[in-house]
C-alpha cells in the first residue's frame, strides 16, 4: 500500500512538473509569437514605405515635383502676387532681397542717373544679393516674379540667374508693370538658362496684384500645373 501511495505522489509530482513546463513553454511561444508578428508588421510597413517611396506611373508629371516662389519686388507689388501663388501651391517662399536697399530715390525713372535707371542701362550690372537658398537642388519648379523696370527684368535677376544652376528646372516666370506686359522677358531668361524648360509667364497689372488669385490660378490651369489647395 506504501509502495502504491509513493508511486501516485511520484505520478502526481511528475504530471505537476510536466504541467508547469510546458506552461512556461506556451508563455514563450507567445512572446515568440508577438515577435514574430511585431517583425512581419515592421517588415510590412518597410514594404509600405518601399512601394510608396516607388513613383507611381500613374501620377500626373509634375504634381510631386517640389516648387519655390522665388521674387524680387522693390514697392510690394510682385511680392502680393508671389504670396498668392505660393498660397495656391504650398510652395516654399523666398524674395530676393538686395544687399544695398533701393531707396525712393534709387527708384526714380525721370531721374537719369538714379541708381535703377544707371543699373538699367548697364548690361553687365550684378547687383549683390544679401542671403541664399539652401538646398536649392531639392526644387524642380521655380516660379520666379519681378517687376518691369525699362522694359527688362531689373538687373538683380540677372545676378540671380548668374547665381544658381537651374540645369533641368522648369522656370514658371511672372511680372507686375505699370503696362509693359512680359516684355519678352521669359525669352531672355530661356537664353540665360538653356538648360531649362521656361513655360509661358503670367503678367499682372500693378493695379491687379492685390486680387490677382484668379489670374494665377488660369495661368497655372493653362499650363497644367495643378493648383494644390
Ligand atoms: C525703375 C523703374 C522702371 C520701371 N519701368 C517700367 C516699364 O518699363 N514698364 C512698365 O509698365 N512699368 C515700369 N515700372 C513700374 C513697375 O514695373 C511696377 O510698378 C511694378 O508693379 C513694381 O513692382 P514691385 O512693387 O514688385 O517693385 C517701372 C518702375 C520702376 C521703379
Amino acid at each position: 500500500m506504501k509502495k502504491l501511495l509513493s508511486f501516485f505522489m511520484i505520478f502526481a509530482i511528475a504530471v505537476t512538473l510536466a504541467a508547469c513546463g510546458s506552461g512556461k513553454d506556451s508563455g514563450e511561444q507567445s512572446a515568440t509569437r508577438e515577435n514574430t508578428e511585431g517583425a512581419k508588421q515592421s517588415s510590412d510597413t518597410q514594404e509600405q514605405v518601399e512601394e510608396n517611396d516607388e513613383p507611381s506611373s500613374e501620377e500626373p508629371a509634375g504634381t510631386e515635383a517640389k516648387a519655390i516662389v522665388v521674387y524680387f519686388s522693390a514697392t510690394g507689388n510682385t511680392r502680393a502676387v508671389a504670396e498668392t501663388l505660393a498660397g495656391l501651391q504650398g510652395a516654399d517662399l523666398y524674395e530676393i532681397v538686395p544687399e544695398q536697399p533701393y531707396t525712393d530715390e534709387d527708384l526714380n525713372y525721370n531721374n537719369r542717373s538714379s541708381r535703377s535707371t544707371v543699373e538699367q542701362n548697364d548690361p553687365d550690372a550684378r547687383p549683390a544679393i544679401s542671403g541664399s537658398i539652401m538646398d536649392f537642388e531639392q526644387y524642380e519648379v521655380i516660379y520666379i516674379g519681378y517687376p518691369i523696370w525699362w522694359g527688362d527684368m531689373p538687373r538683380i535677376l540677372y545676378t540671380f540667374f548668374d547665381t544658381y544652376d537651374f540645369d533641368g528646372k522648369i522656370i514658371a516666370p511672372f511680372c507686375t508693370s505699370g503696362g509693359s506686359g512680359l516684355s519678352g522677358t521669359p525669352g531672355t531668361i530661356a537664353e540665360l538658362e538653356s538648360g531649362a524648360t521656361v513655360i509661358d509667364g503670367l503678367h499682372i497689372s500693378s493695379s491687379s496684384a492685390g486680387s490677382a488669385e484668379n489670374s494665377v490660378s488660369e495661368w497655372l490651369e493653362t499650363n497644367g500645373i495643378e493648383a494644390k489647395k
